[in-house]
């Protein structure tokens, strides 16, 4: 997506919000995205993996939501909440604006290091709280907002999920971390899908992801 129309990938992002029900949750979506539109776009998702290029934040939020919206429409009758599933899916990574620097001369480095004290969650979920909290809301519901966020960055299984939206969630952005990357690869190889076991730089470099990676037993 590295061409992609930051633009046309945000007026996306939005006709997703207007499909947010809860009045709260949709206005408090529009206005994160809003206030943080010019950061998103500058922004990459990750440093040197997945969606490294200049909006790659912004892009991968927009994938990581219509993920969690297809697995959720093919399992429709398990009736999870649209609301949470869009709201926390497009919101999940919004700290990271405060993580890397704007990704200039093709690259983009960290900025700060307050991930590795607080964990990747931290910042995102105080954007969200802090947001959240000049709306009069229910305080589980909240709770349960916020439950997605935490769940997508769990990498340690300290926190177990207790929504199957969180759930999903975490499944989407994990399928579109991996699959870009993979993109980002292939890119780099130009060798069409098939992979070159011989020269498994891709297979080694999928294998520390899933190292990190939390999983059902
Ligand atoms: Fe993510």
């Amino acid at each position: 997506m590295e061409n992609v129309n930051l633009e046309q990938i945000y007026d996306q992002c939005i006709k997703l919000i207007h499909q947010i029900k809860n009045p709260i949750l949709k206005e408090c979506c529009e206005k994160i995205l809003s206030d943080y539109k010019e950061k998103l776009m500058r922004k990459p998702a990750s440093i040197n993996r997945y969606h490294y290029y200049k909006g790659g934040l912004l892009c991968h939020m927009y994938c990581v939501a219509k993920n969690a919206i297809s697995i959720m429409d093919l399992y429709a009758r398990l009736k999870m909440d649209s609301d949470l599933i869009i709201f926390g899916s497009l919101l999940h990574d919004i700290g990271k604006v405060y993580e890397y620097s704007d990704f200039m001369n093709n690259q983009s480095d960290y900025i700060s290091n307050s991930h590795e004290f607080l964990g990747n969650s931290y910042k995102s979920i105080h954007i969200i709280d802090s947001y959240l909290s000049k709306y009069s809301i229910d305080k589980e519901f909240k709770d349960q907002v916020l439950h997605i966020i935490a769940i997508t960055h769990e990498q340690e299984r300290t926190l177990p999920p207790k929504l199957l939206e969180a759930i999903i969630v975490k499944y989407a952005d994990d399928m579109d971390k991996k699959l870009s990357f993979v993109n980002l690869w292939f890119n780099k190889a130009k060798k069409g899908t098939q992979f070159n076991l011989d020269e498994n730089e891709l297979y080694k470099s999928l294998n520390e992801q899933y190292a990190n990676t939390w999983y059902f037993e």
